[in-house]
């Protein structure tokens, strides 16, 4: 039995004349780790934009837990929806420990100003507050850096501030996007662990990654955007194994696609011009025949 969390239907967004996002339909269901895939320009930053409310989409609606949200980012916040940003967004002067403060605001009835200000009503929920804050940079493991100002932590770390200030405001979905841009191998291996420690506690999770072993070894399901669409959607060996995912990333034809004579010209040129250099004494006869 599986009960979705986050239903998109027929999402499109447009810029002008542009399509950035077409007709898309998407469910994340509880206990899942979705993954969202494509090439660079395909739409999955806009479509998080859409789900989050930062967007109006043009056309569609988006519903968590079978309620349709209005698109307003801190309505959407307040539903249960988190998201961490593509370009890195920190209070980079304030310390870790109240980065994550900030973003506990939106579940406790002081709000923003007061805990930044340390107002009368914060006092009371300060020491629940801080150490729900505290519970949460001890899972990322950012604990000891509590004081640190954001700005000095080093990329990796900042990622996973980000993530735990997403994770401050409680949400039961959380969106991630490119987790592990920037992140050297062993930080990518730990986010990974990281992602499925927040699964298991029963927060669903739904990423835009490029680490191509990163997202089908976590994911569940994955669906491959290309140009605003939704190409392919399956488990991810389904995924890997259709060849019109590989042709979007890769951008080689498909069985029966017009350019591939061309194409098969260009890699037999190649090949010999390859063939060539590995024998130079005979270069120009060799070049001359494959022309
Ligand atoms: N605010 C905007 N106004 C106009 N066009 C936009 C806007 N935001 C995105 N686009 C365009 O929409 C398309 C999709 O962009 P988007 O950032 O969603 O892609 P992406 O899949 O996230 O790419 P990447 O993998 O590089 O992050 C691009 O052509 C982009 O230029
Ligand atoms: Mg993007």
């Amino acid at each position: 039995m599986t009960t979705p969390v986050l239903e998109a239907r027929d999402v499109t967004m447009r810029f002008g004349g542009l399509t950035a996002v077409r007709s898309v339909d998407f469910t994340v269901n509880a206990g899942e780790i979705v993954g969202l895939i494509g090439p660079n320009g395909a739409g999955k930053t806009t479509f998080f934009n859409c789900l989050t409310g930062l967007y109006v989409p043009t056309e569609g609606t988006v519903s968590y837990k079978g309620t349709v949200l209005p698109p307003k980012p801190h309505l959407v916040t307040q539903a249960g929806i988190a998201r961490t940003f593509q370009n890195i967004r920190l209070f980079a002067n304030m310390t870790v420990l109240e980065n994550v403060l900030v973003g506990r605001h939106t579940r406790t009835k002081e709000g923003l100003w007061s805990a930044l200000l340390r107002g009368p009503g914060f006092k009371k929920a300060e020491r629940a507050s801080e150490e729900r804050a505290m519970e949460l940079l001890e899972f990322i493991g950012l604990a000891h850096k509590r004081d640190h100002l954001a700005r000095n932590l080093p990329y990796g770390e900042q990622r996973k501030l980000e993530i735990a200030r997403a994770l401050a405001s409680e949400p039961g979905l959380l969106l991630l996007d490119e987790p592990t841009a920037g992140m050297n191998p062993q930080e990518t291996r730990a986010t990974e662990e990281l992602v499925f420690a927040i699964r298991d506690k029963g927060v669903a999770v739904l990423l835009i990654e490029h680490d191509m072993r990163f997202v089908f070894n976590l994911s569940d399901r994955v669906a491959v955007l290309v140009q605003g669409e939704k190409l392919v959607e399956g488990t991810s060996d389904v995924v890997q194994a259709d060849e019109r995912v590989i042709a979007a990333y890769l951008g080689e034809p498909f069985e029966g696609d017009p350019g591939q004579a061309e194409a098969a010209e260009v890699e037999a040129a190649e090949a010999a011009a390859g063939a060539a250099a590995d024998a130079p004494g005979t270069a120009s006869s060799t070049k001359g025949e494959a022309q």
